[in-house]
């Protein structure tokens, strides 16, 4: 027998490595680093190697099991898993909201709103606080015990957070895979020849049926309980939303957008908010899950055949789809890069009627192997460009040719080229190609740029082909007779794309740097660059070393800036665009100019309404803060605007001060002052 010291040490080290657990996937606020983490797991593993006889069975070192199995046992279910009925729209959900008032008698219902999770559902089961099986749903009467992969997952505790355990104990909640282990998962999974998941459902489902639990346990697989089903031993609870409380302090991890809700405006209020957060979430959600939160009331609704007639789940629109592809064409971007595109058979997705999808660049066609003719899944996610996930196999019909890209631009029928090691074919032709003229021409005109309203698009194009236009400072050349001869243009558009035109010279630095269209020098930089620079001269002679000086300009962005400087033709557009009267107040040293948010991390979230969130960025930097993308233990604040969503949630979970737009102003217009 060890001596009770080192029976001691191990005993704490297995206390401390649960409790960091517990601070890591139940509050997800961690006290430790992970390397700290490691040195502690792995303190405790010698101990065990040295005194086998230490090893308990709920120890953080027991997660993998050492054999794989023959099979999975049947486990059938005290209590089934049931389904849920599900609403598509408002109408839908509208009118279950009005039943259940008319089942309870009440005016308003109150809700437990919980995102749907999209991964599968599991029955973990703990007896005196141990866990001792873990069951998949199966068809919700009998499951497959997949208790040995299960225990791999180290957000599901092996043991309760308690010193009175309830004699019996059914948690039940989702495994899911986050976004992001998926894609490091297929990435693993194509470097090493093994078979990739089409989404992170099937991977978390397929890492579940895994006879090897070794396997599982390098899957990343999560867990999020959302209700309890066998109880002997537990509190009495009036509501759901407390049951999820209570799994909190057992360590069990609930999903932190669980929220209270009254009423059917709550409901749709809170589908709403999810709906607009979805992308940003680092795991797949197909919808909402919405259920009458007071248990009695739960009990007196009662169920129908397969499902409560407390809950409902309101899908979001499906995101993926079926069709089939009717050409590939390729495009030719702003800075010549090439484009491979599907031209689809029309296909709704998400609300939205899909007719093109991006498929990035040859390799991509290539490793998917995506033919003309071939059916496929596609999908649009958010405002995403919609994108063909896969091709299904068994539908290709015959005689079908992988894709070639094509040897010539197809605009300008210059050679194209694709540099050694880069993924991106280009034609080289720069604006002497007519497809890359009008792209740099949209973006000149846009709203970040010289914000020219009325010449949208379609104008650019009509103007290019009319041969009206051969370099930018032709924009500022135009008159109304030209323009109004155009189709689809009358006398009066005309003169207001000339308004907007003439009211356009007047602008800012950053904005003519950007509209430049330099490789890699979006809003960020082109502001950067002025703020650092003063003025175009001093920008149009810096060297490539001088350009490094500039916040977030490498070496390659530099050499781009340096290089567009010292093109003629550049030069020669530069000097006809001033000469035309494109000018911007001077920016003034503002050395001295107080700095109330110096060396400040400061994170942006949700709309504003009276500024672009570039605007407050910037407004933000010139007030000496640093503006973040995420939320962490280092931000200092949060600026929140309308429908801002998880980041600030993050916030509140980490008590990381948060300030509204009002907040803002006040700070911009005292440093003015
Ligand atoms: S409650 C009787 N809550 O959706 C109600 N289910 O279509 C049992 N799901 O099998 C389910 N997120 O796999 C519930 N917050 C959530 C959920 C959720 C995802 C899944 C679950 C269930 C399926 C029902």
């Amino acid at each position: 027998m060890p001596d009770p010291q080192i029976t001691q040490r191990a005993e704490a080290l297995r206390k401390a490595l649960n409790e960091h657990a517990y601070r890591y996937y139940v509050l997800d606020e961690p006290v430790i680093s992970d390397a700290e983490y490691d040195r502690l797991y792995r303190e405790l593993e010698q101990l065990e190697q040295r005194y086998p006889e230490l090893i308990t069975p709920d120890s953080p070192t027991q997660r993998v099991g050492d054999k794989p199995l023959e099979g999975f046992k049947q486990v059938r279910h005290e209590i089934p898993m049931l389904s849920l009925g599900n609403v598509f729209d408002e109408d839908e959900l509208r009118a279950w909201d009005k039943r259940v008032r008319e089942l309870t008698g009440l005016e308003e219902v109150e809700y437990s709103a919980e995102p749907k999770l999209d991964g599968l559902a599991i029955s973990l089961m703990y007896e005196n606080g141990q866990l001792v099986q873990a069951a998949t749903r199966g068809d919700g009467t009998t499951g497959e015990d997949v208790t040995a992969n299960v225990r791999t997952i180290k957000a599901i505790p092996l043991r309760l957070r308690t010193d009175k355990p309830p004699a019996r104990l059914e948690v039940r909640g989702e495994v899911i895979m986050p976004r992001s282990g998926f894609e490091a998962y297929n990435q693993w999974a194509r470097e090493h020849g093994e078979k990739e998941f089409a989404n992170p459902r099937n991977a978390a489902a397929g890492s579940l049926r895994q006879l090897d639990p070794r396997k599982t346990a390098g899957r990343p697989l999560s867990f999020f309980a959302y209700s309890m089903g066998v109880a002997e031993g537990v509190p009495d609870f009036n509501k759901h939303s407390q049951v999820l409380e209570w799994f909190k302090t057992l360590g069990i991890p609930v999903n932190p957008l669980n929220r209270v809700v009254k009423g059917y405006q709550g409901m749709l209020d809170y589908y709403r908010w999810m709906q607009s957060i979805r992308d940003d979430l680092d795991y797949d959600i197909d919808g909402v899950v919405f259920k009458v939160n007071d248990l009695a009331l739960q009990e007196k609704l009662g169920y129908a055949t397969k499902s409560p007639r407390w809950a409902i789940a309101h899908k979001f629109p499906a995101e993926e789809a079926t069709t089939t592809v009717w050409a590939i064409d390729v495009q030719v971007g702003r800075t010549g890069s090439i484009t491979p595109v599907a031209r689809l058979e029309p296909v709704k997705v998400g609300g939205v009627t899909v007719t093109n999808a991006t498929l990035h660049n040859e390799d991509e066609v290539r490793r998917k192997d995506i033919r003309v003719g071939d059916t496929v899944i596609v999908r649009r996610a958010g405002d995403v460009i919609p994108e063909v996930v896969r091709v299904v196999g068994e539908k290709r019909p015959e005689g079908t040719q992988p894709f070639t890209m094509p040897q010539r631009c197809p605009v300008c029928d210059s050679v194209l080229e694709r540099p050694e090691g880069e993924a991106v074919t280009r034609c080289p032709a720069g604006l002497s190609c007519d497809a890359q003229f009008k792209e740099a021409l949209k973006h000149f005109v846009s709203r970040k740029a010289m914000d020219i309203e009325g010449l949208g698009e379609k104008l650019i194009e009509q103007l290019v082909d009319a041969g009206l236009l051969k370099n930018p400072a032709d924009i500022y050349r135009l008159n109304k007779e030209q323009l109004a001869n155009l189709e689809r243009m009358g006398e009066k558009s005309a003169e207001n794309v000339l308004k907007a035109i003439e009211k356009s010279k007047y602008t800012t630095l950053p904005r003519f740097l950007y509209a430049l269209g330099i490789r890699e020098v979006g809003e960020a930089t082109s502001q950067n660059l002025a703020r650092h620079f003063k003025n175009l001269d001093a920008i149009r002679n810096a060297s490539i070393d001088e350009l490094q000086q500039v916040p977030d300009v490498g070496p390659v962005v530099a050499e781009h800036i340096y290089h567009f400087f010292r093109n003629p033709k550049n030069q020669r557009v530069i000097d006809e665009l001033l000469a035309q009267g494109i000018h911007w107040p001077e920016i003034p040293d503002d050395e001295d100019k107080p700095k109330p948010l110096a060396g400040k991390n400061i994170v942006l979230t949700g709309s504003l309404a009276s500024m672009s969130r570039s605007e407050a960025k910037s407004a933000l930097q010139a007030l000496g803060a640093k503006v973040t993308g995420s939320v962490s233990k280092n931000t200092d604040m949060v600026i929140a605007g309308d429908k801002a969503g998880s980041k600030l949630a993050k916030a509140e979970q980490l008590g990381v001060p948060v300030k509204d737009e009002h907040w803002l102003l006040e700070q911009i217009q005292q440093a003015r002052s």
